[in-house]
């Protein structure tokens, strides 16, 4: 059963969070569904403002250590987080966990007790991502998702702010993705449902998003007055959109399944057709990396309606914000 949200939690019981002056000190992000509408509304608020003012926030986190182990490839996150944390004025080590997974040479409890003796932040990339939330439990400084098998809440962050930059509210605004209900589109679904954002998912049978995960999307929805919609047919979730997302159809750690998914996504694949199913102003998202010619074309990932580089350009503002956030500085600064 799905665990009732932050967000719905927070409209049941107003509390004194529930106000612009929002506080994240010390907090975890492992879902997007750990944020309340407002929280992310203040996050959001103060991407945009480190985006526009960055050298408001230079020193900000003068001297702060951020730790980055990650089990999986990186190209946008690790970069993006270690630029973020560089330019606000405090470091980021980062361990490649790539050869030997979190857990095996030691607990994760006692990988926790050591590293919040040296350090700050958490920022972890995994495959399970109970190790996310045990490391969250664990540890007693904040623990950031970047990315696990369940979900990857920077990603969706940034991508709202992106649209925010283009559409301003977007509340009843139409967002579309089609295909591998992954972890992308689950951040991507809770983002949009607590913005107020409507929300399309079109993959093929037997790749919807996790139940669990749009139930807690639902719940969130039904408070904030948008409608969460899964469908199979890709032409009917395109249509009228007023942004088309995609994502590779094998995930990391999928590799195995790449022959099989093959055939099954090819009529989920964005091209100059389908997206002229689109609203004309719409624009085209991928988190990248891309699978080029596979769920999209290039037509499409280079032409006038992607905004995929600003997507990845703004991976850095947002966790900016988020890192400024949850280490105490962000209503300082705002
Ligand atoms: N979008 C994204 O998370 O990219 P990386 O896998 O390169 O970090
Ligand atoms: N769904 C993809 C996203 C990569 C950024 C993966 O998990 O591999």
């Amino acid at each position: 059963m799905a665990t009732k949200s932050a967000v719905v939690q927070e409209l049941e019981s107003p509390s004194p969070e529930a106000t612009p002056d929002v506080s994240l000190a010390g907090r975890d992000l492992c879902s997007v569904a750990d944020l309340t509408t407002t929280e992310l509304a203040g996050m959001l608020a103060l991407a945009h403002d480190v985006k526009t003012n960055p050298s408001a926030y230079r020193w900000a986190l003068d001297a702060k250590q951020m730790v980055m182990f990650f089990e999986k490839a990186s190209l946008r996150t690790r970069l993006t987080f270690q630029t973020a944390m560089n330019t606000l004025g405090g470091s980021a080590l980062f361990v490649d966990q790539t050869q030997s997974p979190l857990g095996e040479r030691e607990s994760l409890a006692d990988i926790a007790r050591n590293v919040e003796r040296w350090v700050q932040i958490i920022v972890l990339r995994t495959y399970a991502h109970e190790t996310i939330t045990e490391m969250a439990q664990y540890a007693s400084v904040p623990v950031v998702n970047a990315l696990s098998d369940l979900e990857h809440p920077c990603q969706a962050i940034a991508d709202f702010m992106t649209l925010e930059e283009r559409f301003g509210n977007l509340r009843g605004f139409n967002f579309t993705y089609v295909g591998d209900g992954n972890n992308v589109c689950h951040s991507l679904m809770l983002t949009a449902a607590l913005l107020g954002a409507h929300c399309t998912v079109g993959s093929p049978k037997n790749y919807a998003p996790k139940a669990d995960i749009v139930a807690q999307a639902r719940a969130i929805a039904n408070v904030t007055g948008s409608n969460i919609t899964l469908i199979n047919d890709p032409i009917a979730a395109m249509t009228g959109a007023d942004a088309i997302y995609t994502d590779v159809c094998t995930s990391m750690g999928f590799e195995h399944e790449a022959m099989k998914r093959a055939p099954i996504f090819k009529p989920y694949q964005v091209n100059e057709t389908t997206m002229a199913l689109a609203a004309p102003s719409a624009v085209f998202m991928h988190c990248l990396p891309a699978h080029r010619n596979a769920e999209v074309t290039d037509a499409v990932l280079d032409g006038p309606q992607s905004v995929v580089f600003d997507q990845a350009e703004n991976r850095m503002h947002a966790q900016k914000a988020l890192l400024l956030m949850l280490l105490g500085k962000g209503q300082k600064c705002l």
